[in-house]
């Protein structure tokens, strides 16, 4: 089962995959997590240069480094686990690359960056995605005094571009579950728990 968490930066999702595990390790299953950009060697290095390196990159560029590093990161870790019926759960997936370099960035048509994401999952879809839905002021307010990397300094005017790209990708599949992210964390874990059991079921 592929469960995949999505939102703008300081949305809540580290917190609410935090309590998750916590969950499953108190009910005693297993499962795998991955962050994107990342979760393999050859993606982390990727993550480093989309990260960190540099202010003048291209946004064609970054759009493939993105998707590069999630290639490797599905074809070597979570293909494998999947098809062993794990659960695995990824802070991050194709949804962002559609919000941030398509709504965001505007550095592709949005069909392209569709057969692009495709191509870099392998064909995997997320089973749930779990959208923390937040107003940006909000977000930027938690993510206030945190060092910040290059895309979270992009500023409000972006981060309200990719709100919006969220907004119009969940009506698009029924995997997407909407969450209200401006409650408490345990209000959240405990809707997502409900929806991860019922789902179960
Ligand atoms: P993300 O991984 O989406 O960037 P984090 O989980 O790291 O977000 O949260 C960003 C900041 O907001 C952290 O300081 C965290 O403690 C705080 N935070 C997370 N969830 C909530 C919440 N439900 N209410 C208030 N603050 C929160
Ligand atoms: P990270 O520090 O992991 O932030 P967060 O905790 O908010 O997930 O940084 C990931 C950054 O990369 C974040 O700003 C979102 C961005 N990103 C994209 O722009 N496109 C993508 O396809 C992915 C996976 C992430």
């Amino acid at each position: 089962m592929l469960i995949t968490f999505e939102g703008i930066d300081g949305c809540g999702k580290s917190t609410q995959i935090e309590k998750l595990k916590e969950y499953f390790d108190n009910n005693g299953v297993g499962y795998s997590v991955f962050r994107e950009p990342g979760g393999t060697e050859i993606s982390e290095r990727v993550r480093s240069l989309l990260l960190h390196d540099t202010d003048d990159m291209d946004a064609v560029t970054e759009l493939l480094l993105f998707s590069a590093a999630r290639s490797q990161l599905i074809r070597e870790k979570v293909i494998p686990l999947l098809e062993q019926n794990e659960i695995v759960i990824l802070d991050r997936f194709y949804d962002s690359t559609t919000a941030y370099q398509g709504f965001g960035r505007n550095s592709s048509s949005l069909s392209d960056i569709h057969t692009l994401n495709k191509l870099a999952s392998h064909g995997t879809v997320p089973d749930l995605t779990f959208y923390l839905k937040i107003d940006p002021k909000i977000a930027t307010q938690r993510t206030k005094g945190t060092e910040k990397d290059r895309l979270e300094s992009a500023g409000d005017d972006f981060f309200k571009k990719v709100a919006t790209g969220y907004d119009m990708l969940v009506s698009t599949d029924k995997r997407f579950c909407v969450i209200d992210a401006d409650r408490s964390p345990e209000e959240i874990h405990d809707e997502i728990v409900t929806i991860i059991e019922a789902y179960q079921q």
